[in-house]
């Protein structure tokens, strides 16, 4: 798989393709449309994406072959380096596409001095939870926030520990 860091509008333009098209697939059931679309412009647009970007988040679009397979977005906080988005396409997963992805954070946080990779996830996300526990993550408990609107995210927070290269 290739990782590409996410600079210019035309993978912006696609980051935000993969997230309409993964996020209606996979969180309808789980949130209902009308989250999923209120989700979709606050958090995933091309606006909010290049906002993001200029704010700290780096994003990396996940490529296999010819074809964008899916994309990650993280950003430096407190200790941790926080997973703020991870989502492989509907035909991809359970390829380990995922855990190349996690092991590239893991090192890309630890050459930043961070010890570990947090993020939260959906407490009725029930396969994204069990491949985040094969991935080595632990599950620390509830974590609601209003994100606006009527609209909460009712998550678990995890977290995985990750070896911090020595700084020179
Ligand atoms: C969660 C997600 C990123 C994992 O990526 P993936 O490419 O499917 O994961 P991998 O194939 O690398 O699997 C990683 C590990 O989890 C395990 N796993 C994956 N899906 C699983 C499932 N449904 N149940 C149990 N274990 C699972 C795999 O067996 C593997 O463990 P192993 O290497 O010890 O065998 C991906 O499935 C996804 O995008 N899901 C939908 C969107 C989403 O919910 N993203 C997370 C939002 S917080």
């Amino acid at each position: 798989m290739n990782i590409e860091r996410v600079s210019t509008e035309a993978q912006i333009e696609t980051v935000a393709a993969l997230a309409h098209e993964i996020w209606n697939q996979h969180f309808i059931p789980i949130i209902g449309k009308a989250q999923v679309d209120y989700m979709l412009e606050k958090f995933q647009s091309k606006k909010a994406i290049s906002e993001q970007i200029e704010n700290g988040y780096s994003y990396y679009l996940l490529k296999a072959g010819d074809e964008y397979v899916g994309y990650t977005g993280v950003c430096p906080k407190e200790d941790g380096l926080f997973l703020s988005k991870l989502y492989i396409r509907a035909s991809q997963r359970g390829k380990g596409l995922g855990r190349e992805a996690i092991e590239f954070l893991g090192e890309l946080a630890g050459r930043k001095g961070l010890s570990k990779i947090t993020l939260t996830v959906n407490k009725n996300n029930t396969d994204s939870i069990k491949a985040y526990e094969k991935l080595g993550f632990a599950n620390l408990g509830v974590f609601v926030q209003d994100i606006g609107s009527g609209f909460v995210m009712d998550d678990y927070k995890m977290e995985k520990v990750v070896r911090r290269k020595e700084l020179c």
